[in-house]
């Protein structure tokens, strides 16, 4: 698409309408390290780099819309979490915000284990070599045929959500001659400050067995008894994109609650818990996530604290960080189609993908940050709403931002912080192929997960 300009038409409206924004910053092209992947910079002739390759010359070998992945970032976050909860706890990382074969290898290499929640996750672990004993099985509704191939091989976990779970795993387990490890869910009533779709501990949803009204003292009962099963320990997910210690706080004291009383019941002292995920991340300058350590210091220290005072040994501890580690170690790159001024409103600003890359907007009305990323410029900022090309008024990818008022067909822009539920929630609406992710470092790309093309699309299509 040739760069020339777009019609002069409003700039930046006088009163400006509502929306969801604060003030333009002072200056555009400075990129605010919070939302940024940690090797991105904004080279002397303005272009944006990531692991030393321009964005321009990314854009022009693999074509945009594309997830641009940082992978040294992406390893130092995970090892980052690992020192931080030392050696007396695990961390999961949870496959569901973004996983590859590429990912399972630098994870295993960087000594986390890993979260799955279906069939086609755990293929793509095991495929990729993380060793089976370090995945954790996750699911509502996990059916007979994933959990006898979990089973089958070896899953160091699998995460009990209901009774007739209780009842299916502990039956295949038994089939396969096998005893099952397993970790049973429970929902500790905390409501968890984030979209009420990401909210999970509270009790009015699909996941976990409630604490309340003696459910999940019942279900330890029952997997106790069954010989197909060893329990290991309670697991606990409160929500995700969360930055409020305090529903944590609650839930680790509900977990032990539940652990004294396993104690005083049956003579048992589970020897693990599982807090989840849920850690928020910076979408937004106005975002201030905590460093991993913090986060470890703080919950450690909560379970210890609810430990002692229930006179129980501290069990080992393990987390579910997706999020956290992926988030923000990529951005998605796009090409700029439109730009049309509303007189008194917004320009809209339409870039080569949209709600099929990123569901995020449309589905949680998320925040993202959005800038230019292929030159710099000195002209005045215009609030924009960012829209892809689908058929669809909802299909928003940035509700209100600004971007600079000569923004033109051509300009490549870049949202921060895709990393996580990105591609992994991406869709084919619209018949729209998928974008690649393509993993950058130390002055080279290349593409880990490959753009869907036509011929995906037709090769499903058998009728
Ligand atoms: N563990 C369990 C049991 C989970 O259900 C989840 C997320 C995690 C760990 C990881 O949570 P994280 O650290 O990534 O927040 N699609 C939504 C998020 C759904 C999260 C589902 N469960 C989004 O785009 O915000």
């Amino acid at each position: 698409m040739s760069r020339s300009a777009h019609p002069a038409g409003p700039r930046h409206a006088d009163v400006l309408p509502e929306g969801h924004y604060s003030a333009p910053p002072a200056d555009l092209n400075v990129l605010d390290r919070k939302v940024w992947a940690q090797t991105v910079t904004r080279g002397a002739d303005g272009v944006v780099s990531v692991g030393g390759i321009d964005v321009n010359r990314l854009a022009e070998e693999f074509g945009t819309p594309a997830y641009i992945l940082d992978e040294a970032d992406f390893r130092a976050r995970a090892r980052a979490w690992r020192t931080a909860f030392g050696t007396d706890a695990d961390v999961f990382y949870a496959g569901k915000a973004f996983l590859s074969r590429a990912v399972v290898r630098w994870l295993n290499e960087e000594g986390l284990n890993l979260d799955v929640c279906s069939g086609g996750e755990l293929a793509t672990a095991l495929s990729a070599g993380m060793p089976a004993d370090r995945i954790a099985f996750h699911g509502n509704n996990k059916s007979v045929a994933e959990i006898t191939r979990a089973v089958e091989a070896g899953v160091g976990r699998i995460v009990l959500d209901s009774f007739q779970e209780i009842v299916r795993v502990a039956h295949v387990a038994q089939s396969l001659g096998k005893r099952q490890k397993v970790q049973i869910r429970i929902t500790v009533g905390v409501e968890a400050h984030t979209h009420e779709f990401i909210a999970t501990a509270h009790e009015d949803q699909k996941f976990g067995i409630p604490l309340a009204g003696g459910q999940a003292a019942e279900a330890v009962r029952r997997a106790l008894q069954l010989d197909g099963l060893e329990l290991i320990g309670i697991h606990s997910h409160i929500g995700s994109q969360i930055f409020d210690m305090s529903g944590f706080e609650v839930a680790a004291h509900r977990v032990v609650g539940l652990l004294k009383a396993i104690r005083d019941e049956h003579g048992v002292e589970l020897p693990e818990i599982d807090l989840g995920g849920g850690l928020g991340i910076a979408y937004t300058s106005d975002d201030d996530p905590r460093e991993p350590h913090e986060i470890a210091k703080a919950l450690t220290e909560i379970v210890g604290r609810e430990c002692e005072a229930a006179r129980l040994r501290t069990p080992r501890i393990s987390v579910e960080p997706g999020r956290a580690v992926v988030g923000p170690t990529a951005f998605t790159l796009y090409e700029v189609g439109t730009v049309k001024p509303l007189e008194g409103l917004r320009t809209y600003v339409s870039v080569d993908g949209g709600m099929s890359d990123n569901i995020r907007t449309a589905l949680y009305d998320a925040e993202y940050s959005v800038a230019l990323v292929s030159r710099t410029s000195d002209a005045a900022p215009m609030l924009v709403r960012v829209v892809g090309k689908h058929c669809e008024s909802g299909d928003i990818v940035v509700k209100d931002a600004f971007l600079p008022a000569d923004l033109a067909p051509g300009d490549l822009i870049a949202l921060p912080a895709t990393g996580a539920y990105c591609r992994s929630m991406a869709s084919n609406y619209n018949h729209v192929l998928r974008p690649p992710v393509i993993a950058v470092k130390d002055g080279e790309a290349r593409v880990i997960v490959r753009r869907e093309t036509e011929d995906d699309l037709l090769r499903l299509d058998v009728g």
